[in-house]
């Protein structure tokens, strides 16, 4: 049984070269895991640094596995990109050769769509804690209400979160080797949360992540022949880094709402997710104000949405019934169809359903 403290000691007795300080206490030290004779965490660092921190990673790696009664350390180093030098992907026929062959150069282009899957939809945020699964969930619940056939898909690499928003558990079946999603509230459901422990999500980051997310979406059995899916929500995770951009390069996204509070920080940020989409030529459907009220305020994200000339959804107020509802696995639209949450939802699903030509 290692302890977390004798782990951080261990660290901050690696000097990080750039501020001087222990690598705990520099702050690099990400998604920290420690868990009886494993420590694991991703050391993120900027672009241009990698190959400074090369040997500061393989120290910090030597320095835990020496530890008394540690047996497994993985540390991974990520690259995080400024914002602003990330390279466009370009994806559309419209886009000149040119332009075309230096975005396959420079980045991935999405090749697999997953099979028999009309449409994908992702759900996303600057910010995290705004609300973005909580939308996802019922949203989906909400466009499986107008009769469409809807698949779930929790791309969230940093914190899962379906599984306990639909009540779901245990590792999915496989068939003809094809992995069978969980069924729940109508929907079919997949997440990461089900292929790993919990405490072993971080090692999903970076070029992993990626790679799991385009297993889940092409292996998994959203649709068959004669009945394919209408549409797959995509709860990606928050945030515009690297591995939001590696995602959305390498997912086949149909179109993207975003999600924010009221507040300006995350107003801000909903406006640097909507600058990650356009980049690589995915169409923002439109924002959702989340945790509209007394406490977070109102209309901020209409007026941004009018700045950004991308479409408002509607608002959803600060309700207790959604964050027990999220916490139970019984989403408000499925458990309390004729409540006002679903209505808001029916009304947000109507326009998405029409944007997406469903
Ligand atoms: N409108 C709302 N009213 C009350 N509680 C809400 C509302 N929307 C979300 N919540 C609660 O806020 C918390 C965060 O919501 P949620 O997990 O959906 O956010 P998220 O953006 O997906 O977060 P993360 O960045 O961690 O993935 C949850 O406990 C959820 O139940
Ligand atoms: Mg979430």
């Amino acid at each position: 049984m290692v302890e977390r403290s004798a782990v951080i000691a261990a660290l901050d007795a690696v000097m990080d070269p750039v501020s001087g300080q222990g690598l705990f206490a520099s702050g690099l030290v990400q998604g920290l895991v420690v868990a009886e004779d494993r420590a694991g965490f991703a050391l993120e660092v900027d672009r241009s640094l990698v190959a400074t921190y090369a040997p500061v990673r393989d120290a910090a790696e030597a320095a835990l596995k020496v530890l008394p009664g540690m047996n497994r350390v993985s540390v991974i180093l990520t690259a995080e990109a400024k914002p602003g030098l990330a390279k466009p992907a370009a994806r559309t026929a419209g886009l000149s050769k040119a332009a075309v062959d230096q975005g396959r150069a420079k980045a991935p282009v999405p090749t697999d769509r997953p099979a028999h899957v009309r449409r994908v939809l992702a759900i996303a945020s600057g910010k995290g804690g705004v609300g973005k699964s909580t939308v996802a969930v019922n949203l989906a619940a909400a466009l499986a209400a107008r009769g469409l056939s809807v698949g779930i898909l929790d791309a969230d690499v940093y914190g899962p979160s379906l599984p306990t928003m639909l009540g779901i558990s245990g590792q999915p079946a496989y068939e003809d080797g094809a992995i069978v999603p969980h069924q729940a509230h109508g929907l079919k459901a997949m997440s990461v949360g089900l292929l790993t422990r919990m405490d072993d999500a971080m090692i999903w980051r970076g070029p992993m992540a990626s790679q799991a997310i385009t297993q889940m979406l092409t292996q998994t059995r959203w649709g068959v022949a004669e009945a394919p899916l209408d549409v797959l929500v995509v709860d990606l995770p928050p945030g515009t880094g690297d591995v939001q951009l590696t995602l959305i390069q390498k997912t086949p996204l149909d179109g993207a709402v975003i999600v924010s509070t009221p507040q300006e920080v995350a107003l801000a940020d909903a406006r640097r997710a909507h600058t990650l989409f356009q980049r690589v030529n995915v169409p923002t459907l439109g924002l959702i104000e989340n945790m509209t009220g007394p406490i977070f305020g109102q209309g901020g994200a209409k007026a941004e949405a009018e700045r950004l000339s991308i479409p408002f959804l509607g608002d959803l107020p600060l309700d207790a019934g959604l964050r027990e509802g999220g916490d139970a696995g019984r989403p408000p639209v499925s458990a309390d169809p004729s409540g006002l949450i679903a209505g808001r939802f029916a009304a947000i699903a109507e326009q998405v359903a029409a944007a997406l030509g469903l």
